[in-house]
């Protein structure tokens, strides 16, 4: 972020690191910074020695050795900053990293500053205390528009035909949203080679091309989504929470006064609808859902950890307001505490920036966590200030059930005022959703074999053939509803039959 990155300068924070896929961008920002301050900027790579940014030419010749480049630094007399590109890579190295340790305490007392600009995070960790880590953000909306009104003006001047009422223009930046510029301006290329101009035909080739980015870094899904809360049954606590909330992310409830909703977690029973509300509140509230993988977060071969979870805060951000769907957060996530030993603290570093962003994010992203193994759900989730609210999602009762078997019925095409559904749901007692809907499909199966039409005796064979999880997991259950007595709301709290 360049305020950030202005304030670290200034303050004479002489190590940086800035954490960046787009270097020339970065440059850009380093280069309004140095101007702001008063301060000279030159740009060091091993194979271009160091530069002046602004002349391109190189400040002294033959410095392309990286300790002869600190030495340099070191006794450089007047205000400066130093953009060492991919310098991480020399950081393995004993002397150098000895080196520009030492380097950066002296420059401490001077007006000068070392910007390590590396698109991955390489910070050994003896140097970690020293180095301050910033990332540039993705671009904003307005720079976004300022770029696609550059590229504008250019196609103009070429007699391309460029349609773009300003409904269409916000249109287009908002499909760019979490681009970054170059990838925004490739897009852009490509969709003017198929729709020959610029258009409203512009945006799906945006937004395809920003899936198939966000595929990319393995972590995240773009999700579609297609279920709505109707589509959820029981659980009504959860939904009215949901339901008051829909509109508090419009610029209208903002100058109401009403803050953004932060997050939910969602505990409870397996198969009783904690992913499908996830994924049914994205529709709801008419915001793009992201889905996290949090197993693939500690995937050493992705990319390290941290850097992870900077990505995936940093595309959320610049794609928000967004809903970002964090399923199964306890996985990956276990053993926190005892971490520090076996993973060199990894775990517990991740967590608490996971944590740290929850609770200060001011972004509007809204966060909605689910969880079924509470005993290994690191503790430090569960403060207050992390989420909104806690909701405990518990089996169905009788009227749930009455509702889920409607609502898996009609999936079905059937009409449930043709099925005895008060029956269904009394002999389903203890049974999920999932289950419920499993009784609905094996129902099919047994009157398509018969060749006939769906009754209410085939569902309810099938019931009378399931032993349902819960019969099995009883003890599991009632641990976790005690454990949900006092740190979470219910979902619903019909009485339980
Ligand atoms: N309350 C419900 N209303 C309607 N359908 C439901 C409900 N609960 C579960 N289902 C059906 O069961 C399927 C699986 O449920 P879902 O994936 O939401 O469970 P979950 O709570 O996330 O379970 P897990 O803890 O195993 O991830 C849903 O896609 C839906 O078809
Ligand atoms: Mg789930």
């Amino acid at each position: 972020m360049k305020v950030q990155m202005k304030i670290h300068i200034q303050a004479n924070y002489s190590l940086l690191y800035f954490l960046t896929w787009e270097e020339e961008r970065a440059l850009e920002k380093l280069d309004e910074i140095s101007k702001e301050l008063r301060r000279r900027f030159f740009v060091w790579s091993e194979t271009k020695g160091l530069r002046n940014y602004v002349t391109d030419k190189p400040e002294e010749e033959d410095l392309n050795d990286p300790e002869a480049l600190l030495d340099f630094i070191e006794n450089f007399s007047g205000k400066g900053i130093f953009a060492l590109l991919d310098f991480h890579e020399f950081l393995n190295d004993r002397t150098v990293k000895r080196r520009l340790k030492e380097v950066g305490q002296k420059l401490r007392k001077s007006h000068k500053n070392i910007v390590l600009v590396s698109a991955t995070m390489n910070l050994p960790i003896e140097l970690s205390k020293e180095v301050v880590v910033l990332d540039l953000d993705l671009p904003s909306v307005k720079e976004i528009g300022e770029s696609l009104d550059k590229i504008t003006e250019t196609l103009k001047t070429k007699d391309v035909s460029v349609e773009l009422p300003p409904n269409i223009r916000e249109k287009i930046v908002k499909a760019g949203q979490g681009l970054t510029l170059i990838e925004f301006k490739n897009a852009i290329a490509k969709s003017l080679v198929t729709n020959q101009g610029l258009s409203h035909q512009t945006i799906p080739g945006i937004l395809d091309e920003k899936k198939q980015l966000i595929r990319k870094t393995g972590i995240l899904e773009y999700f579609e989504p297609n279920d709505t809360l109707k589509n959820v049954g029981g659980l009504e606590n959860l939904k009215d929470w949901l339901t008051t909330r829909a509109s508090a992310f419009s610029n209208r409830a903002t100058e109401f006064g009403i803050p953004n909703p932060k997050g939910l977690l969602l505990v409870g029973v397996q198969g009783c609808g904690k992913s499908l509300t996830a994924k049914a509140v994205s529709s709801h509230w008419k915001l793009p859902l992201l889905r996290l993988d949090v197993g693939k977060i500690f995937h050493g071969y992705i990319g390290s950890s941290e850097a992870n979870v900077r990505q995936v805060i940093q595309l959320a951000e610049a794609i928000s307001p967004c809903i970002l769907w964090i399923d199964e957060i306890e996985k990956g996530m276990s053993g926190t505490s005892s971490s520090g030993s076996t993973d060199g603290g990894t775990t517990s570093r991740v967590v608490s920036s996971l944590t740290t962003w929850l609770q200060e994010k001011t972004k509007p992203v809204f966060v909605i966590a689910t969880a079924n193994r509470i005993e290994i759900l690191p503790p430090e989730l569960l403060r207050k200030g992390r989420f909104d609210e806690i909701f405990f999602v518990d089996l169905p009762e009788q009227e749930a059930r009455e509702e889920i078997f409607r609502i898996h019925v009609e999936k079905k095409n059937r009409n449930p005022e043709k099925f005895d559904i008060t029956k269904l749901a009394e002999i389903s007692e203890g049974f999920s959703g999932a289950e419920i809907e499993q009784a609905v499909i094996s129902g099919l199966f047994e009157a398509f074999k018969e060749d006939r039409i769906l009754k209410t005796e085939d569902i309810a064979k099938s019931i009378e053939e399931t032993v349902p999880l819960s019969q099995m997991m009883k003890e599991e259950i009632q641990y976790l509803r005690n454990w949900a007595v006092l740190r979470a709301r219910k979902a619903s709290d019909r009485i339980t039959n």
